[in-house]
């Protein structure tokens, strides 16, 4: 385990905070602000404990350079709504410079200031020494809570993390709680539900759930190539022909290793996803040729619900068809519904599967939402992600 900040005395002390702040934003508005929500606990405690706190984050991928439409006014604005209380704040290119260390050295107990958006320095992702050691001046102590930016190596989470004593945030904790536990220590049977387009995206998180899970559940425009693999006519589905030698080679393992790799009976297929033309549910080996899949079809949906309702444990990554379009959301909102009533632990991954569980009015019903997208992936891939491993241990501090 990892120490936190209830390890270390903050009174009085600067606090650095990596946050994951990137939010999606519309014409300059925040359109979801369940990643700056998820982390006001950390930011909280900060606060009531008499740290002066610096939260940092990147917004976006602005490579390198200032660009307004990448700025983290929006994210100040929103936490002061939030905190209840101001949130200090320089606009600048260049993150730190004078006038940002005066505002971080004349911070009281219990106040609080956001630095602009992280990669507007080029050093930044690449763990430059120069903009990490910069980083770091400007705080006694580091905090990581953005579990979403874990997978990655920059300057604001591993080159900070090396100079300073490191600890994890809530965030981070409950999230390495929740899918490492269920990775490593899971009540079964275990249950990996994935979808999402491509089997070549996820392949070496099929091989790693595959030492793991006692069922595994394929569903979304991934589950056409293992169909295809399978001799199914799939139509003008997206299917990857090249990866059909890796479906009947992840086939083969699941069946050595027993465990029940479950593909899609049937599928709501359309011939124009637009237009909404011939929408119409079929058995996966009738796909016509002018159509293509766009979410499971009802009789999967009944036969995924009733395996994931024998769970214990379940893990959620990737919609089940086009759900940002009602008429194809059946699918993706059924799993998320049959994984609100099962009595398990239910895990849902970040990125789209957290978009559509929002979407489908269930969030609250499971019992937890991942912030990270592609940090949920890898951990789920087996891998250890930098901006955890860059923090100390429990024992090793003992
Ligand atoms: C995410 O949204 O997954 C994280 O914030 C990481 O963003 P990145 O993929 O641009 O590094």
């Amino acid at each position: 385990m990892k120490l936190d900040v209830r390890d270390i005395d903050v009174k009085g002390k600067r606090v650095l905070v990596r946050c994951d702040f990137n939010v999606p934003l519309k014409n300059g508005k925040i359109t979801d602000d369940f990643r700056i929500k998820s982390s006001l606990e950390t930011i909280n405690y900060l606060i009531n404990h008499g740290a002066k706190v610096i939260l940092m984050s990147h917004l976006g991928r602005p490579k390198g350079e200032y660009k307004e439409e990448f700025s983290l006014l929006p994210v100040k604005e929103r936490l002061e709504k939030f905190l209840g209380q101001k949130v200090g704040f320089l606009s600048t290119p260049d993150v730190v410079n004078e006038e940002v260390r005066e505002m971080a050295n004349s911070l009281h107990n219990g106040e609080v200031m956001l630095l602009e958006n992280t990669r507007f320095v080029a050093g930044e992702e690449k763990n430059d020494p120069t903009f990490g050691a910069e980083l770091a001046s400007l705080g006694e102590y580091y905090v990581n809570d953005a579990f979403g930016t874990a997978h990655r190596a920059h300057c604001s989470n591993v080159g900070v993390g090396s100079l300073l004593p490191s600890v994890s945030g809530f965030l981070l904790a409950k999230e390495i709680k929740h899918l490492g536990d269920a990775l490593e220590n899971p009540e079964r049977p275990f249950i990996a539900i994935l979808g999402g387009a491509k089997v070549s995206d996820k392949i070496t998180v099929i091989e790693h759930l595959l030492d793991k899970v006692d069922i595994l559940l394929i569903g979304g425009a991934m589950a056409n190539t293992f169909l295809g693999a399978k001799g199914n006519a799939m139509g003008k589905s997206l299917v990857e022909e090249d990866a059909f030698t890796v479906a009947r080679d992840l086939m083969k393992k699941a069946e050595d290793r027993s465990v029940r790799l479950v593909l899609p009976v049937d599928l709501l297929v359309t011939k124009d996803i637009e237009k909404q033309i011939g929408v119409t549910n079929v058995d996966v080996s009738h796909v016509p040729e002018d159509a293509m899949a766009v979410d499971i079809g009802e009789k999967t949906l009944e036969l995924f619900s009733s395996e994931i309702e024998k769970g214990k444990t379940i893990v959620w990554n990737g919609p089940m068809g086009i759900f940002e379009i009602p008429a194809y959301s059946k699918g993706t909102f059924g799993v998320a519904k049959a994984m609100a009533a099962t009595q398990g632990v239910t895990i849902i991954g970040g990125g789209d599967s957290a978009h559509a569980i929002k979407l489908s009015g269930y969030e609250e019903e499971v019992s937890h939402v991942s912030t990270g997208g592609g940090a949920s992936l890898e951990m789920m891939e087996g891998k250890r992600l930098p901006g955890i491993e860059i923090l100390k241990d429990k024992e090793s501090h003992a």
